[in-house]
Order: structure tokens, then sequence, then C-alpha cells
């Protein structure tokens, strides 16, 4: 089972994947982020580097990530990429993932992207207020992606804003589910969780 949970940056998309995650017994589930897939641009300086557009779907490696899901579909292992939001750039290393029953999906723009959408079960966008979002982004960006509250407001308004507009808003329309503030609304949660375990036991009957 696939099941993908996006929604705009700072939505609350890692804390409701945080609760997925914690539903399934740890060998029952592998996450993957659309973030590990951002391109490598070892050609262009730091200075370049942060200027770039870093939400338009042309700034994720996609293809590779719907190949690494259908291997895991298919039982194979994969060694996904690992990306660094300090250096804005892809790192020397890979992590190795071992295929599970279900495998837990997020991005900003994960369901605008027709082949990734069409491999997933579950498609939930969270739903979250532009002026919280952008509020937690700041503090976040600063304390744990090394930026300065200027760089991020620059940033958000030359082109997160603008992508978010174009891009992801017009995906939730692909959702299954739509969750207001992810995984800090309980009673989604839950209801999003019992129907999971429902949707998993049906499947797992109908594979005996
Ligand atoms: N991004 C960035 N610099 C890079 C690469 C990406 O600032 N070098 C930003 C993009 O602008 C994009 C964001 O990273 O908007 C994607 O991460 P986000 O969805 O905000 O992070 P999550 O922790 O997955 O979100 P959530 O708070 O919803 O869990």
């Amino acid at each position: 089972m696939v099941i993908g949970v996006a929604g705009g940056t700072a939505s609350g998309k890692s804390t409701l994947v945080k609760r997925l995650h914690e539903t399934f017994a740890r060998e029952e589930v592998v996450g993957l982020c659309h973030d590990f897939y951002y391109k490598a641009h070892d050609e262009l300086t730091f200075e370049e580097r942060t200027k770039l557009n870093y939400d338009h779907p042309e700034s994720f490696d996609t293809d590779m990530m719907i190949e690494d899901i259908k291997r895991l579909k298919s039982g194979l292992p994969i060694h996904h990429p690992v990306y660094s939001f300090v250096d804005h750039n892809r790192t020397k290393e890979t992590v190795l993932v071992k295929p599970a029953k279900v495998i837990i999906i997020d991005g900003v723009l994960i369901l605008e992207n027709k082949e990734l959408r069409d491999l997933m079960d579950v498609k939930i966008f969270v739903d979250t207020a532009a002026d919280v979002r952008l509020g937690r982004r700041l503090l976040r960006d600063v304390e744990e992606r090394g930026r300065d509250m200027n760089s991020v407001l620059n940033q958000y308004f030359s082109t997160v804003k603008p992508m978010h507009d174009q891009f992801v808003e017009p995906s939730k329309k692909y959702a299954n589910l739509i969750i207001p503030e992810g995984g800090f609304n309980s009673v989604g949660l839950k209801l999003l969780i019992d129907n999971i375990k429902t949707m998993l036991q049906e499947l797992n009957s109908g594979n005996e």
C-alpha cells in the first residue's frame, strides 16, 4: 500500500507522517520524502544554489523517485539519495531502504505529477492556512536549515508562494482526503488511521 501525504510548505505533513509511522510495526512501513530527490547541482556555486526555485516541479528528480517506489513495490531494496537543505545540494550519502507492506511518501508537490500519484492507494492533502505555514517555516528554516529571516521571507514571496498558488493548491483536487492541520488534527487522524487499518486488512485477506 502506498500512502501519499501532500500539502503546502510547513503545513504539518511530517507530523502526520510520523503519526502514521507509529501506527505500524517498524518492519511493516518505510517512508520516502520527495525532498530526498531534489536534483543535485554540483555545477553551481553555493551562492547560485541559494537563488534556485525549489518549489517548481522541475526542481525534483521525480522520475528517480517513481523508479524507487516501483522497485520497492516489486519487493526490491533501494538506495535513496540524501539532500542537505543547509548546502542546497545532494550529499554523497545514500540510504538503503528495504521493501515493506506500507510505503508512506510525502512532499509539497507529490500530487502534482500524474505518474507519481497513480502509484498511490491513498492520497492525502494537509490543508493549513498560509499565515500559519509562513510562521512555522520562518522558525523552522532559521532554526534547522541555516537560514536568516530576510532570506526566508524573500524566498517565500519570490518563489514559494507563487509556486504554491500555481502547482500545490491546484493539486489538492486529486486528494482522496483533505485534513485540516494534518498531524495536529487528532480526530481526523484517528479516522484516517482506522480506515487505513481496515484497508490493509482487506488487502491482506485478498492476498490470502
Ligand atoms: N527548500 C529550500 N531550500 C532547498 C530545497 C528546498 O528552502 N535547498 C524548500 C522549498 O522551498 C520547499 C520546502 O523546502 O517549499 C519543502 O519542504 P517542506 O514541505 O516545507 O518541509 P516538510 O518538513 O516536509 O513540511 P511539513 O512542515 O509540512 O512537515
